[in-house]
């Protein structure tokens, strides 16, 4: 009897301890920024003068674009990110290269995806080369021209099939002009984020915090002609990146405005960011990935944007440790975390030597293109990688 006591305890101790453990973020990590410098190496390779990597062809081709691509800098700033992680003089110096391939992007006609591509490379590799402050600067101000006092936000395209088109995703190039703003003291920089971001507040948000994609203004009165979609599934449907800049900007807003001592203007964004982080954890899937559009049609069988998670990842990640509101700054790491372990799993992450040289698998560009529908993309790789140094 007391024999068959000792087995069923030692039974009891030994057998949880039997089966996988989970793995630790730290050894996670390491394994996907191992990963993440073998693809990117291998990405180099592929691409030719003046070229930046822009997703495959369903036969496994790459297609590649130029520096004007809204991605640009997405490659160069994942690149920065691995030397970050792992300091390797071979993956600064590709950093360093195809990070200078963006140095005429100023002479362009550019839109507002300027803040996209100059913030994520240039802006990441400011460390080693702070000289290049000054073009960053230069980069600021084209943005920042693009704003107009009526209707009081930053226009998104130069095109004539709207009066002043504002898309969700133009939240992000805010963190150009923040950052700017803050190295040079310049508040004119700093005073077109800030009203450009209250303006979307107002006009782009319903009220259960989820955005509309696209809001039209009227250049002559700034009232709001028209609120649609371009890239979800309907006018008054949730797509899913345009949730995920959302939230990432405006958390990005509030770190700013804290660093800039505005403290008004920091709860306002806080505020908001943490609305829409609620609305976000009540209705990702249990994984964490989101469908290409939380209201489309065919969930579950829908497209999941792995693009989409990576962002909601990091901004989830800074979000956990601004906010004051302890539950949800825990909801959100638990999130955020989710979502890394579920994107560094074999269903996401490539196998090295596969997937062109993209590391993440199962992201939508375009659907309504149709473009880019369940490939690899650079954003869903940058953000990725971010969301993990930012975890760390
Ligand atoms: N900024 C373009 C996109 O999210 O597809």
């Amino acid at each position: 009897m007391k024999k068959l006591i000792f087995w069923i305890l030692a039974g009891a101790i030994l057998l949880p301890s039997c089966g996988k453990r989970e793995e630790s973020l730290d050894a996670l990590t390491r394994r996907v920024f191992s990963v993440a410098a073998s693809q990117a190496r291998d990405m180099d390779a592929r691409l030719g003068e003046g070229e930046t990597p822009r997703t495959l062809e369903n036969d496994g081709t790459l297609i590649n674009d130029g520096i004007g691509w809204w991605c640009s800098g997405f490659y160069p700033g994942s690149l920065w990110y691995i030397w970050q992680y792992g300091q390797d003089p071979e993956i600064q110096a590709l950093a360093e290269k195809h990070t200078a391939r963006l140095d005429t992007l100023i002479r362009r006609k550019t839109d507002h995806d300027i803040g996209f591509q100059i913030n994520c490379s240039y802006g990441n590799g400011l460390s080693v080369h702070p000289e290049c402050d000054a073009y960053m600067f230069q980069c600021a101000e084209k943005l920042a021209a693009r704003y107009d006092p009526c209707p009081s936000v930053i226009k998104s395209w130069d095109n004539p099939k709207w009066e002043y088109p504002v898309i969700i995703d133009n939240m992000m190039n805010l963190e150009l002009l923040m950052e700017e703003a803050r190295r040079h003291d310049d508040d004119e920089l700093k005073e077109v984020a800030y009203s450009h971001a209250m303006t979307t507040i107002q006009n782009h948000f319903r009220e259960d915090y989820s955005t509309f994609h696209l809001v039209n203004y009227s250049p002559e009165d700034g009232h709001v002609i028209g609120r649609q979609t371009v890239q979800g599934y309907a006018d008054d449907s949730a797509w899913a990146r345009g949730q995920a800049w959302a939230i990432y900007g405006y958390t990005m807003m509030a770190r700013e405005a804290g660093l800039a001592g505005d403290e008004e203007e920091k709860d306002i964004f806080l505020n908001q960011a943490e609305h829409i982080a609620s609305y976000l954890l009540g209705r990702l899937p249990e994984d964490g990935i989101p469908y290409w559009d939380f209201d489309a049609p065919d969930i579950p069988a829908a497209l999941r944007d792995a693009s989409a998670g990576a962002i909601m990842a990091s901004a989830f990640a800074e979000l956990s440790g601004l906010t004051a509101d302890k539950a949800l700054a825990r909801k959100t790491r638990e999130m955020a975390l989710r979502q890394v372990r579920t994107l560094a799993s074999p269903q996401y992450l490539a196998e090295p030597g596969t997937n062109g040289g993209f590391l993440l698998k199962h992201s939508v560009g375009n659907l309504n293109g149709p473009s880019e529908v369940d490939v690899p993309l650079t954003y869903a790789d940058y953000y990725f990688l971010e969301a993990l140094l930012r975890l760390q």
